[in-house]
């Protein structure tokens, strides 16, 4: 049979007729090694609670969560974050909690140091956990979130949980200058180990519902926001600046959050600083996938590792995820 017509200039498909091909071209991929794994720690023994709007993820105390520890040791995932569930007794208008040298947050990063040495563990730096009132900061009379007073607790919890031998302090509240403080006040006290993940783009978004559940923050939270201080959606330029902002005051990595409604935020802080980058896959982003793979709808393990290998394509040089322990498992598989 003669074909008549002009045979195309160039056949893309060739590369992607066998396995072997699409595996030799491939530009990115995505390890192990490229997970942090964000964990719901309770105080007390042998509890375990389910987050419902989270399928898969449990709260834990310390005893059931040292073996999760060991399976990310066992299946390479480099870090694990710590986000504490504290008791509603323990809960304030200034969150001083956050800053008790035995408090949850401690005691977990000893015992996770002293187990697993080899582990990074790392630690969320805002109040919102220890509020009465859901925020991540100190509030004025009119209910506004006040910056210079909330970075001096900020410091303080910085202080205590680099005290207690946490490796990575993340900061996640969003108040102008923390960066800064907190790498000040680590140098003065000889803490020059500490490396500091700073939420530098992070923004004012409705895909953290499930995770303000996982830490009870949502109840106090009440129709409130985080507006004041978080960014809004509608910029990137921003993001820069905010993000050169916490290079210049120390940072030593920076993170884009959400993830998948902001790879392109990502794409442009990476070009723009060449500095590690991390996006965190938020527990909304968690909800819908798991959601519409438990109804059929998407093949779950498909679509998770096609989210994961998103985030490296758009630059990330690592995702928090709660998918880390399943994605690591596939990997290995
Ligand atoms: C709190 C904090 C939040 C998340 C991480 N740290 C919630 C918020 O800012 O309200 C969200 C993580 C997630 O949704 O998975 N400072």
């Amino acid at each position: 049979m003669t074909l008549h017509a002009p045979f195309p200039t160039g056949r893309p498909r060739r590369l992607r007729r066998d396995g072997f091909t699409r595996n030799l071209v491939r530009e990115n991929a995505l390890t192990a090694h490229d997970l942090i794994y964000p964990v719901f720690v309770l105080e007390g023994r042998g509890r375990r609670e389910a987050v419902a709007s989270m399928p898969g993820v449990d709260r834990l105390s310390l005893d059931l969560l040292l073996p999760v520890a060991a399976q990310c040791v066992e299946l390479g995932i480099p870090v694990m974050a710590l986000f504490p569930v504290i008791d509603a007794r323990l809960k304030t208008p200034d969150g001083r909690e956050a800053c008790n040298p035995d408090g949850l947050v401690p005691q977990v990063v000893q015992a996770l140091k002293r187990e697993f040495p080899q582990l990074g563990v790392m630690t969320d730096v805002a109040l919102d956990p220890f509020t009465s009132h859901g925020q991540d900061g100190l509030l004025d009379d009119t209910g506004y979130i006040l910056n210079d007073e909330t970075v001096e607790v900020l410091i303080q919890q910085a202080l205590t949980q680099s005290q207690a031998g946490v490796d990575i302090v993340a900061p996640s509240d969003m108040m102008d200058g923390r960066i800064g403080a907190i790498r000040a006040a680590l140098e003065a006290r000889g803490d020059i180990h500490t490396r500091i993940m700073a939420y530098s783009a992070k923004y004012a978004s409705a895909f953290y519902g499930p995770f303000r559940d996982a830490v009870g923050s949502a109840g106090n939270l009440g129709k409130s926001d985080k507006k004041v201080y978080q960014m809004d959606p509608g910029n990137t330029d921003e993001a820069l600046r905010e993000v050169a902002m916490d290079i210049a005051e120390g940072a030593d990595m920076v993170m884009v959050k959400p993830g998948m409604p902001y790879l392109d935020v990502l794409r442009r802080v990476k070009d723009e600083f060449r500095v590690p980058t991390f996006a965190y896959q938020v527990s909304g982003e968690y909800a819908m996938l798991k959601a519409a793979a438990a109804n059929g709808w998407l093949d779950h393990d498909a679509v998770m590792m096609e989210s994961l290998l998103a985030f490296k394509r758009a630059g990330a040089d690592g995702v928090l995820t709660y998918f880390a322990l399943d994605a690591a498992r596939r990997l290995r598989a």
